[in-house]
């Protein structure tokens, strides 16, 4: 990744949203928001697929913290402004050093469901990855029959780019699935594609 990521902030915010890398202390909060959204993670994440204890989420989230340190990754927690629960998870992460791109991915804790805060997050990670991580290229991958996160991609502005059929199994069912694959670059960016 950039040399400069070092220098990256470890938070930032958006109008409803504090959004920062996962840090020691942080398992039991993660460990309550998956827990509650367990049944709908399960489809579209391998991670999901069984309930893994506090101490896992908890080693979990160093690592997470460590590889922010180590310039390896930006996994991103979600948290309400107002109330400081954690309503989600997501990520910059870092895919190609030389272009820079990034890929974003995202879930939201049951009950946070549509009141708009995944689209927030997004263009604000977004913003954050052109304006402060230096990308060229941004990019979100969608299972074909997640509609929901298709939507997500496109109100925050980015174009659909194609479809990668039979790349990826389902999370569940372990079924053959096409991937859509959404992107922006920096012109996108700069003539204001993100809404
Ligand atoms: C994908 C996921 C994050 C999308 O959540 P979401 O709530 O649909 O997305 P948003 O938070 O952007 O909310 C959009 C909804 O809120 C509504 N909304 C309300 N206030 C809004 C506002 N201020 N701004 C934008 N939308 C708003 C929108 O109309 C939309 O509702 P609709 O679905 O009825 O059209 C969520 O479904 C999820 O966690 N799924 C499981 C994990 C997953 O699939 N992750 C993606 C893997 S690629």
């Amino acid at each position: 990744m950039p040399s400069s990521i070092q220098k990256l902030p470890e938070s930032f915010e958006s109008l409803r949203l504090l959004i920062r890398v996962p840090r020691p202390g942080d398992g039991i909060m993660l460990f309550e928001a998956i827990n509650e959204s367990h049944e709908r993670l399960k489809a579209w994440f391998p991670w999901a697929q069984e309930l893994t204890g506090l101490d896992e989420r908890e080693l979990f989230v160093r690592q997470c913290y460590c590889k922010y340190l180590l310039n390896e990754d930006m996994p991103l927690a979600l948290f309400l402004k107002e109330t400081g629960v954690l309503v989600g998870g997501s990520g910059l992460h870092y895919r190609d050093s030389h272009v820079p791109s990034f890929e974003i991915g995202y879930w939201l804790r049951s009950g946070y469901e549509g009141k708009g805060l995944m689209s927030e997050a997004v263009q604000a990670i977004t913003c954050f990855a052109f304006e402060v991580a230096g990308a060229n290229r941004v990019y979100i991958r969608c299972d074909m029959d997640n509609l929901r996160s298709q939507a997500v991609a496109l109100r925050a502005g980015y174009v659909y780019e194609g479809r990668m059929r039979n790349s990826e199994r389902k999370a569940d069912s372990g079924d053959l699935t096409d991937m859509l694959f959404y992107g922006m670059t920096r012109s996108d960016y700069e003539k204001g594609n993100q809404k």
